[in-house]
């Protein structure tokens, strides 16, 4: 009953309301009313305020609504502040509560709180009514970055996805700055797409994800793209001395780092795996070493081959000891020709001139061998270009 005679009362103000606004409109402090959001940028859980603001003079009654229109079905509560009578309506709920000044409060704000809220309000002279949207925010959670393709190789498409809830605005950075231009993102940038990944796409990423209460910056996910290998060589001396190590290192572009093998005369050395070769130079060891490079996950394989020849250093010492007999031989005869001058012409006897001292001719004669191939061995460097047939199987 009390409700009925309310609303026959409101419709009777209403009719009014039509018939004196656009006299009273200018007339009156009620004209130009608003309402501001405390805070601007409600969280759910908490509370707001929707403060009736630009009112002048005493306030005879005010209603508030849910919705943008001043229907009955959407009244909240009508409140007359003299005398301290708040009449609720169908949209009435406990949460909701009134100021005298016109303003409604909404305490532990839930999302479907969110809308149209419109207040009319009466003053002395006339009626005003406004109507404000109210938003409820909700905190970002958990955000992340996820990708289609966890060993992507090169020039084959990737996503990356940004899992957000409650994100207003999305943005990317790689490498600690934002991401440079020409990347494809989706309308939300929820979504960064490389129709074709290049290895210089390889970096961190992270996504931000915010709204106007909150923002998450995720953790970085690291991109790698896998290539390769390409530029295949081996680097070493190519001419060893027999005695002295062979030592050949195998390298190559690669991402991840190729699985080396070592082939000798092309028979497998089976525990030679490590990009670095060595071994004892023998005559025997002459040959043909392959190094081949296989890429664990572009499962391309590269092979190159170098010829390593040995200095047969048994001859060089052949040749020193027979050498060194004849100028044995030699030094004896020149010996015993000073002695026999010495001795048997003693009246010219010449201490100070000793001629050639043996020993150090023993001892230049193995320098003068040892000496000899280390002239010759140069490092050398096998070279192995990607061929164009690669690429294409790539491009597949
Ligand atoms: C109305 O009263 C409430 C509670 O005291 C206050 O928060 C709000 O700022 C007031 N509004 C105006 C326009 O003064
Ligand atoms: C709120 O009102 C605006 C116009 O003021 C309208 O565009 C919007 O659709 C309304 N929202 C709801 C939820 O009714
Ligand atoms: C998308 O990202 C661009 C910058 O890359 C930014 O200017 C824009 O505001 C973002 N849009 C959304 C909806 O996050
Ligand atoms: C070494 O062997 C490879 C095959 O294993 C062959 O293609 C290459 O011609 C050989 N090189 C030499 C110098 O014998
Ligand atoms: C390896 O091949 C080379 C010729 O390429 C040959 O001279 C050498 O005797 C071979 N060595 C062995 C151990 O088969």
């Amino acid at each position: 009953m009390a409700r009925e005679r309310v609303t026959a009362a409101r419709a009777l103000c209403m009719r009014g309301y039509l018939l004196t606004v656009s006299l009273s409109a200018w007339m009156d402090g009620v004209h130009g009313i608003g309402v501001q959001l405390i805070p601007q940028y409600p969280v759910v859980s908490q509370s707001v305020t929707l403060s009736v603001t630009g009112v002048t003079g005493a306030i005879r009654q005010f209603t508030w609504y849910k919705g943008s229109s001043t229907d009955t079905n959407n009244q909240i509560f009508s409140v007359i502040p003299s005398y301290s009578s708040v009449t609720e309506g169908p949209q009435y709920f406990p949460r909701a509560s009134q100021f005298p000044n016109g303003s409604l409060q909404i305490s532990g704000l839930v999302p479907t709180d969110q809308g149209n809220y419109t207040v009319l309000i009466q003053t002395a002279g006339s009626r005003a009514q406004h109507t404000v949207s109210l938003p409820v925010y909700e905190p970002v959670t958990a955000s992340g970055i996820s990708t289609d393709n966890k060993e992507p190789q090169e020039n084959h498409p990737v996503t990356l996805t940004c899992s957000a809830n409650n994100a207003e605005q999305i943005l990317w950075g790689k490498n600690g700055v934002p991401l440079p231009p020409g990347l494809t993102l989706s309308a939300d940038n929820r979504t960064l797409t490389f129709p074709r990944i290049s290895r210089s796409d390889t970096g961190q990423y992270r996504c931000e994800a915010s709204n106007a209460i909150s923002k998450i910056i995720s953790d970085p996910y690291t991109l790698t793209v896998n290539y390769g290998p390409e530029y295949l060589k081996i680097k070493g001396k190519l001419q060893v001395t027999s005695g002295n190590s062979i030592s050949l290192e195998c390298s190559a572009d690669s991402v991840p780092a190729p699985t080396y093998q070592w082939k000798f005369n092309g028979t497998n050395l089976e525990s030679q795996t490590n990009p670095l070769y060595t071994q004892q130079a023998t005559p025997e060891s002459a040959g043909n070493y392959t190094c081949i490079g296989t890429n664990s996950v572009t499962k391309l394989s590269r092979e190159t081959s170098v010829y390593v020849s040995v200095n047969d250093n048994s001859a060089a010492i052949t040749v020193a000891i027979i050498c060194g007999s004849i100028l044995g031989i030699v030094l004896i005869s020149g010996i015993m020709a000073l002695l026999y001058r010495k001795c048997l012409l003693p009246l010219r006897g010449q201490s100070g001139d000793r001629g050639e001292d043996p020993s150090q001719i023993y001892y230049n004669i193995p320098n003068t061998a040892a000496a000899h191939p280390a002239i010759e061995e140069g490092p050398y460097m096998g070279l192995q270009y990607p061929s164009q047939d690669t690429y294409s199987e790539l491009k597949r």
